[in-house]
Formats: C-alpha cells, structure tokens, sequence
C-alpha cells in the first residue's frame, strides 16, 4: 500500500474551504492508503508563538480535524514534535541542502518581504523540514494544494540528491496529490476570489450560528437578474457555489429556477443558506468542543500516533545512517 504523509498547519481554524478543499480529501485518504496526518508544530515555530498559543493551537486543529472524522484508527495522526527522529533527518538534509537554492524558493522570499524583522534560518530551511517530514516514512504521495508545489518540488529534488550522493535507491520521490478528480474550490463571502484566512471572507466550521447567519446576510450579491436565464454574475454565482455543497439539491433548483424566472430575492436565498451551512456545521462545532476538553482521549490518540511514527521513522533514520556510514564500533 502507498504511503501518504500530510503536514497540518497548526495555526488557523478550518473553514468551509479548507472542508471541501482537502479535508474530503483526507477522509477518503485515510482508507484507501496507509496515511500519516501530523500537526507541524516544530514548523510553527518560526512565527515564535507563546508557549501557551503553541500547545492550544495545536489542541485546537487536532481537535477540529478529529471531529470532522479524521480517524485515528485507520491514519496515524502524531504530532511533529513527538517524532524527534525527524529533526535528526533535517540535520542531515541540511548538509546537501544549498543556500542558494533555498533563498530563491518563492515561500521563503515572500517571508522575507512581509516579516523583514524575523528571517530566522528555521525559515530559510522550512523545505528541508518538510522534505524530511514525507521522507522519513518514504512516502509516495502528499496531498497538497498549488502553493506547496515548490515545496514538493524540493521534497523531490533533496531525495534524488540523497540517492545520487550515496548511489542507492533509498528515498522515492513523492508527487502531489488528490484523490478526486478536481476538488471544489469554495469561493468567499466577498464576492470574489477563493475562501480563505487572510482574505477575511471565511466560515469557519466553529463559527456560531448566530455568526454564521450575519456573515452571510452580508454576503455580496448583484442587483439581481433583469431578464430570463440571465447568466449569473460572480459574487450570486459563488453563493450557489456554496449551497451546492451544504444544501439539497431541490434547495439549490428551487433557487435557481427563481434566479431564471427574475424571481430571486436574495434575502431569502441567504436564510436558507444560512441555516443549511448551520446544519452542516453545527454538530462538527459541537463535536470540536467536546474533543478539545477530552484530554483523556486527546493524549490516547497522539500517543498512539507518535508511537506508530517514530516506529517508521526510527527504521529510516538506522537505514539512512548506515548508507551515509556511521558505523557502531
Ligand atoms: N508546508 C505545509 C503548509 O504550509 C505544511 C507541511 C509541513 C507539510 N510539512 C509537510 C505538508 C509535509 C505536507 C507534507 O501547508
């Protein structure tokens, strides 16, 4: 069975796009291959988070993606930093690891540009990181979206340095991956553009319904149409986008037949919007909530987790040292 391996940022709450976009993804992952989840705390690092923010950050993303039903029965969901076995391989990654290379990647020139008081070297060496991160379980296959092509792309570029330098056929090279076709780019309140953090247009999946109901009543639209089957401008268009998702389908016709009869009043198309991103929400917020305070089962499962992966790494790093030629007198 293929490898998978996928590392959670452990900063921002999910919201509706991050669901549709790669957390169906997991979920239908997490069967079919033999998945490693992990939060990539040691990653957050270098934002320099307080120690309080650090631990509820990483309590309140593992709690999220638990009660969307990541299920740590078939994935091993771990924590980066009880893996320490991946710090080791950092190290040696780093040795063929080029400066050059690494300032040039785009991520970190952005870094650069937006947080010039902060261009800390776990920054320049985020690649080499992650690149141990997926190779310390040999995995074949990361789930990630456009902006972690680059990323991948070094993944790739540091194991076939490690192969060539050694001249074994150790690491293989990971390629992105979806598991469907085309996954559903959910669009922002805003009117325009995809859903997301920085942008300020998201629904998050523990938004309450009070506050989920005022995002969306103030939700951009149009005018509205002024002849039959009009075609839809974007921002109407990304309402229906949504509902597509959250409502049933005699929900989104009805709605569209008003739309092509000039019908539509887009107040009671977003009540029902509303109340059907709450019934889709509701009960993951609610199970958040109860997942978060259950340290019980909290520690169960990233115990567990990291057992499982320092098990697969422990092996990779004895093989690794071995190839690069550390000897045991
Ligand atoms: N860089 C990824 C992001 O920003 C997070 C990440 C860290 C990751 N290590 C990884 C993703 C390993 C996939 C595999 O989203």
């Amino acid at each position: 069975m293929e490898t998978v391996v996928s590392g959670i940022r452990s900063t921002g709450n999910l919201h509706l796009g991050n669901y549709f976009g790669a957390v169906v993804n997991y979920l239908k992952m997490q069967h079919e291959y033999n998945c490693y989840f992990f939060i990539a705390d040691y990653h957050s690092l270098t934002t320099h988070p307080t120690p309080k923010n650090l631990h509820e950050n990483v309590r309140q993303i593992l709690s999220e993606y638990l009660a969307c039903g990541i299920d740590s029965g078939s994935a091993t969901v771990f924590l980066q930093s009880d893996v320490p076995e991946v710090t080791e391989l950092y190290l040696l990654l780093n040795m063929n690891a080029y400066i050059g290379e690494l300032t040039r990647t785009t991520s970190f020139k952005e870094k650069v540009r937006k947080q010039p008081d902060n261009v800390n070297a776990g920054l320049l060496t985020y690649p080499v990181l992650m690149a141990a991160d997926i190779i310390i379980h040999k995995a074949t296959k990361v789930p990630v979206g456009k902006d972690q092509e680059q990323n991948l792309e070094m993944t790739r570029r540091f194991a076939r340095r490690f192969n060539t330098l050694y001249g074994v056929d150790y690491f293989p090279e990971p390629t992105a991956f979806n598991f469907g076709k085309q996954l559903i780019k959910i669009p922002g309140l805003d009117g325009s553009g995809k859903m997301g953090k920085s942008e300020g247009n998201a629904l998050y999946l523990t938004d309450k319904p009070e506050v989920i109901r005022k995002k969306v009543m103030r939700a951009v639209t149009d005018s509205g149409p002024t002849k039959e089957n009009q075609e839809m401008s974007e921002p109407v268009q990304n309402l229906f986008t949504i509902m597509e998702v959250v409502s049933s389908p005699d929900t989104v016709r009805h709605f569209r037949d008003l739309y092509n009869r000039c019908e539509i009043r887009y107040g009671d198309l977003k009540k029902q919007l509303a109340e059907d991103i709450i019934v889709f929400t509701n009960p993951i917020r609610e199970k958040v909530e109860e997942i978060y305070n259950d340290n019980e089962y909290l520690r169960k499962v990233v115990r567990a987790g990291a057992e499982k992966a320092r098990e697969s790494a422990a092996k990779t790093i004895r093989e690794v040292r071995e190839i690069i030629g550390f000897k045991p007198f």
